[in-house]
């Protein structure tokens, strides 16, 4: 949508179900990528990433179809490792599919992402770990082109637990000769949900969700159908406006386990929080104290992605609050938005 219209002073009542999750719908394609046979993703919402996910999978040479509110793609006939162009700069999440495909066809060629050259953030724990695996990756003009006869199983230690690159290597050494293990994996729901995946298809996972991730290669994955886990952002963002305008609200589908974090910060807020298996209730008066000193940083830690929803809470609350991103440091983009008058930002 081009334009919200809201009109405020409102509390919130009502009963939520939260869609897919957008962070476990994106890998699981290009998990699919890598997959031999038809992958079904069930109850499949559309966002405009993971159209473009899609969309690349289509030009690679994979089929996909929309059934039933669901997903179907069939990868066993991709051809070219050649991203199309357009569509691979249009997400960042697209890096996420190299290990699919170079481990299928053993070469994948992009136009450079944002900011890439080799050893440079933000791809470098992405490419240093597929070079890891014997991946030969270099700059050639304004392309990176990836190759390799066959990966091989390593030891790979992430400097940072990247998420995405977390992703793409368990992808990649799903279908690589030997055992990879992952140090310093990212822990985020999602890694889990992927790793459910990729193990519905015959990959042999170990770990998924701790630290330490180990992966036996297998010669190929076979398709299988699967429900993502609900997008605990979504969730956490509906929770963050209980918690802020007060009323009453059921979230459906996520965890508290998967919101802890926040819902630790908050809890004073709110009135009455229940939560049972995949729901969460809650009754809140609205803001009250301000939250002190919330710091982002990877799972379990404080989510990035809530961090916007929680200068919301900081700028009605009583006091002052104060806000540390650690993981994109420039994700404060949102500020000269708010009202300056209710909020100051410290350089
Ligand atoms: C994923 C989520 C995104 C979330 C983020 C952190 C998806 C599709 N997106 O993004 O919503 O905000 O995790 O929870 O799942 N970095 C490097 N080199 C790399 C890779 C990352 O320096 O090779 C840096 C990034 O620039 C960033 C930090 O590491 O500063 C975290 O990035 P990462 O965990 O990789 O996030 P994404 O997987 O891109």
């Amino acid at each position: 949508m081009d334009k919200f219209i809201i009109n405020g002073g409102n509390r919130i009542y009502g009963s939520v179900k939260i869609d897919r999750a957008k962070n476990s719908l994106l890998p699981v394609i290009c998990a699919a990528a890598a997959v031999e046979g038809d992958c079904f993703n069930e109850d499949f919402p559309t966002y405009g990433d993971t159209e473009t996910m899609l969309g690349i999978v289509s030009a690679l040479g994979g089929k996909v179809k929309k059934e039933n509110g669901g997903v179907a793609i069939d990868a066993s006939d991709i051809k070219t490792g050649i991203f199309p162009r357009e569509l691979f700069g249009k997400i960042r999440a697209s890096v996420f599919m190299l290990g699919a495909v170079l481990a299928r066809l053993g070469y994948a060629e992009t136009a450079l992402p944002g900011g890439c050259r080799i050893g440079a953030r933000p791809n470098d724990i992405h490419l240093s770990a597929l070079e890891k695996m014997g991946a030969e990756v270099r700059v050639d003009g304004d392309r990176l082109v990836c190759r390799c006869e066959r990966l091989k199983g390593a030891k790979i230690d992430f400097r940072y637990p990247s998420v995405g690159a977390t992703e793409n290597i368990m992808i990649a050494a799903s279908l690589a000769d030997g055992i990879t293990e992952i140090n310093n994996a990212a822990r985020e729901p999602e890694i889990k949900d992927l790793a459910g995946f990729l193990s519905a298809c015959g990959a042999k996972i170990y770990g998924a969700g701790k630290k330490t991730i180990g992966i036996e290669g297998v010669k190929r994955l076979k398709g299988a159908s699967y429900k993502p886990i609900a997008d605990r952002i979504e969730g956490g963002t509906f929770y963050l406006a209980t918690v802020i305008l007060g009323g009453e609200a059921e979230i459906c589908g996520v965890s508290a386990q998967n919101i802890s974090s926040i819902i630790n910060k908050t809890e004073n807020s709110a009135c009455k929080i229940y939560s049972f298996n995949d729901k969460i209730y809650l009754k809140c008066k609205g803001a009250n104290n301000n939250l002190g000193l919330i710091r982002t940083g990877p799972y379990p830690q404080f989510p990035t992605d809530l961090q916007a929803q929680t200068a919301a809470y900081m700028s009605v609350a009583e006091g002052v609050g104060y806000l540390e991103e650690t993981v994109f440091p420039s994700r404060f983009g949102y500020a000269p938005q708010f009202n300056s008058s209710t909020m100051t930002w410290l350089q």
